[in-house]
């Protein structure tokens, strides 16, 4: 999580933009550039924080399909965790910075930072901000430190890759934590549920059971009796489309392990 803007935020100030999370997505969604601020932390050349991570979960952000064009989300971008892995184009024009190209880019959001900067904050990684300069003046433009940007959402592309699915450390046959990771297009899970299956035949049991989102890209389910796996994962994005990974968690699953569904959100 950020550096010299410190994601240690107030729980008031949660608060107050609340409000502003609602009409975010429908401004952003209606494909025009929207004003916001940029900082940047971690590395100059990096992904965000010092392990590659971040608040949303996803690890390894300076590998594909990441590659280190990541950022965090103030509340209208992060949305407690809803906003993990939106993308989203941004630019900054040279009447913000001579160093500016105006040329856009597409990032991920991986992080959060709910410091209180502008009503839209995009506290970037250092290769991020960087890449919004002309070229040769990613340094001069990361000196400047805070400056004027421009985004819109647009379409996630994790072309290569099917909605894949880890299990987080500490889950046992009482307790199911699982990250979402790459779900394309509109990149942001509103909704996981899980289906168990049918002891001994190990056939789907057609019951759905809402998880609930853990933080960041991280759904739990809480069981007073041992799940039953196989499980099917259904998730929802922020449009509204759905997905089932049938029986992607295996009879034998283990924590700290990923599983790569066949699906994936149309392009
Ligand atoms: C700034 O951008 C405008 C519009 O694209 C362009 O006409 C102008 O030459 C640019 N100025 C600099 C200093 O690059
Ligand atoms: C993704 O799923 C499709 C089937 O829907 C499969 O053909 C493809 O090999 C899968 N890709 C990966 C990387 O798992």
């Amino acid at each position: 999580m950020a550096g010299v803007f410190s994601s240690k935020m107030a729980a008031p100030l949660a608060l107050l933009v609340v409000f502003v999370a609602c009409v975010s997505y429908a401004e952003a969604a209606a494909g025009g550039w929207l004003p916001a601020k940029a900082t940047w932390y971690g590395s100059p050349n990096g992904a965000g924080p010092d392990d590659n991570g971040g608040a949303c979960g996803f690890k390894n952000a300076n590998k594909y399909p990441y590659m280190s064009m990541t950022s965090c989300g103030n509340q209208p971008l992060f949305k407690d965790g809803a906003g993990c892995g939106s993308c989203y184009q941004i630019r900054c024009l040279n009447s913000s910075h001579p160093a500016c190209s105006g040329k856009a880019n597409r990032i991920i959001i991986t992080d959060m930072n709910y410091y209180p900067v502008a009503k839209y904050h995009f506290d970037l990684s250092g290769t991020a901000f960087g890449a919004m300069a002309k070229p040769g003046l990613n340094d001069k433009l990361r000196h400047a430190g805070i400056i004027d940007m421009e985004f819109r959402r647009v379409p996630c592309n994790y072309k290569g890759l099917n909605v894949t699915f880890h299990v987080e450390i500490g889950s046992n046959p009482n307790y199911f934590a699982v990250l979402v990771e790459y779900a394309g297009k509109d990149g942001a899970v509103v909704q996981t549920d899980i289906m168990e299956s049918n002891k001994g035949e190990g056939t789907p049991t057609g019951v759905w059971t809402p998880m609930k989102r853990s933080w960041g890209a991280v759904w739990r389910m809480d069981s007073d009796r041992p799940l039953q796996a196989p499980f099917s994962l259904r998730i929802r994005s922020d449009s509204g489309k759905t997905l089932v990974a049938n029986k992607v968690i295996p009879a034998n699953w283990k924590p700290m392990t990923k599983y790569s569904s066949n699906v994936q959100f149309p392009a």
